[in-house]
């Protein structure tokens, strides 16, 4: 049966030699089945040039774009999604613009991306839906199309009473009940969705959602990251040579790394200042230890991006002005995109990965660090998705500047023995949770459900 992948970003990365597969969560974890299943995928255009159905090089993979007036991508996706439904959903409440326009652009857009699916659809195809970019989608298809409607939430489903500040939040929970199955990363994401769809006064009994005749099946199923290249990268010599000039480059008898796209719910700003207390309060660790952040740069044309860069700037300057000796550089931040071989050896040169968003999904860098590292130490906010599975990491709250300087400490000096066996425990979690289950598990649940 043929299969049909919907989500904003196109699973492809564009070079002098045509469209490549991306490498990165999503695209990892559907591109595969989808190869199998001669499937379609269906994304917002960004290779208008390459016509309206490029396909990838040496690919199955058929790809469908679907273009924007500006004015309505502006509003569909720098405004509605990333300016409303972004900080909502990661509790950023004073960041949410109620902008009108930008919803009446969500739904212009929603409908777009429904027409083109529509036209891309043959009977007996499953259609599979991404991410709060498109939450009225399912809705849409189901007024369209007999298909088998699934949707997926990558970032949290915020508690009720948080939805409800929503003034559309009605219409977007009867457009992603459209769907026959909706999974989410946690039980506690799937929780918030149900009490969410009790407030608006549908009918809820255990993880089902009823909606007319229908029942809508509500499910965690978390998603992981490619354990079998992760493994691959953690033995390969090469990138062995290249992690070890990294721990030379840091000159410390320590390294912390953080890694993450530039933005807010991250933590960045928090977790420099958690490294400035420790040097602080912990003065022993001068000279001894340094940090590298890495961060991406991301949707550079959302104001509270730039304006994210700038603060972090200031802070990396500070803490540089501070700290600097001439034999030693407390602080590397490095603002760009890696291959997935150079964060590897990142990851393989850090004694320490300190991974603290203040809100998070789930978080697939922490566990691409503690599956590629041989011994180090995963400190984990407790407010990302992937705490709810990563139990032997160290956690800590990210908005707990002592805690975190704590917890730093704590893992500098933590112990072989301890490293090994958490480490270890780690990995046998990370194991089971490996990309090529997730998208089999949930695509079995809808199509047999
Ligand atoms: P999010 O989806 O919010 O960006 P995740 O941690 O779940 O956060 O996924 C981020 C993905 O992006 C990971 O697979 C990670 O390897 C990749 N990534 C993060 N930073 C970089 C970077 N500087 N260069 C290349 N890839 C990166
Ligand atoms: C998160 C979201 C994805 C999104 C990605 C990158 O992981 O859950 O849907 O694609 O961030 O953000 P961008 O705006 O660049 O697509």
């Amino acid at each position: 049966m043929g299969l049909i992948i919907v989500a904003n970003r196109a699973p492809f990365r564009l070079t002098p030699e045509g469209l490549v597969p991306a490498v990165g969560g999503l695209a990892t974890a559907l591109l595969p089945v989808l190869e199998r299943r001669h499937g379609v995928w269906v994304a917002a255009g960004e290779w208008r040039e390459k016509g309206q159905a490029a396909t990838p090089r040496e690919s199955q993979v058929r790809l469908e774009q679907v273009f924007f007036p500006e004015k309505e991508w502006q509003g569909y996706y720098g405004g509605f999604s990333n300016r409303v439904l972004w900080p909502l959903c990661h509790y950023f409440l004073e960041r949410v613009e109620l902008r009108r326009e930008f919803y009446q652009d969500y739904q212009r857009a929603n409908r777009r991306f429904a027409e083109r699916v529509a036209e891309v659809f043959r009977e007996g195809d499953t259609v599979f839906v991404q991410d709060y970019h498109l939450l009225l989608l399912p809705r849409l298809l189901r007024e369209r199309i007999a298909a088998k409607i699934g949707f997926f939430f990558h970032i949290p489903w915020p508690s009720s009473g948080v939805f409800r500040i929503l003034p559309w939040g009605r219409a977007l929970v009867e457009g992603v009940l459209g769907a026959d199955l909706i999974g989410f990363h946690t039980p506690e994401y799937v929780e918030n969705f149900l009490r969410t769809a009790a407030y608006y006064g549908y009918q809820v009994e255990g993880n089902r959602v009823r909606v007319g005749e229908r029942w809508v099946r509500v499910e965690a199923h978390p998603l992981g990251i490619d354990t079998g290249r992760f493994g691959e990268l953690s033995q390969d010599p090469h990138i062995g040579l290249h992690a070890r000039a990294l721990k030379r480059l840091a000159g410390a008898e320590r390294l912390i790394l953080g890694v993450d796209r530039l933005d807010y719910t991250k933590g960045i700003l928090e977790r420099l200042l958690a490294y400035e207390r420790l040097l602080q309060s912990y003065p022993q660790w001068r000279g001894r230890v340094a940090f590298f952040q890495i961060a991406t740069p991301s949707r550079t044309s959302v104001h509270a991006y730039r304006e994210l860069k700038r603060r972090v700037d200031e802070v990396v300057g500070r803490i540089m002005g501070s700290f600097l000796r001439e034999d030693w550089v407390p602080l590397r931040y490095f603002y760009q995109t890696y291959t997935q071989e150079e964060l590897a050896a990142f990851y393989r040169a850090a004694d320490v990965a300190l991974i603290t968003p203040l809100r998070d999904g789930m978080n697939l860098v922490a566990m691409e660090y503690a599956y590629t590292t041989e011994d180090g130490v995963l400190v984990l906010s407790n407010l990302a998705g992937a705490a709810e599975y990563l139990k032997e990491a160290l956690l800590v709250n990210p908005y707990d500047l002592d805690g975190m300087a704590q917890a730093l400490d704590r893992a500098l000096r933590m112990p072989e023995g301890e490293r090994r066996e958490r480490l270890s425990a780690l990995k046998a979690r990370i194991e089971a949770l490996n990309v090529q289950g997730w998208a089999e598990r949930f695509l079995a649940s809808l199509e047999e459900g």
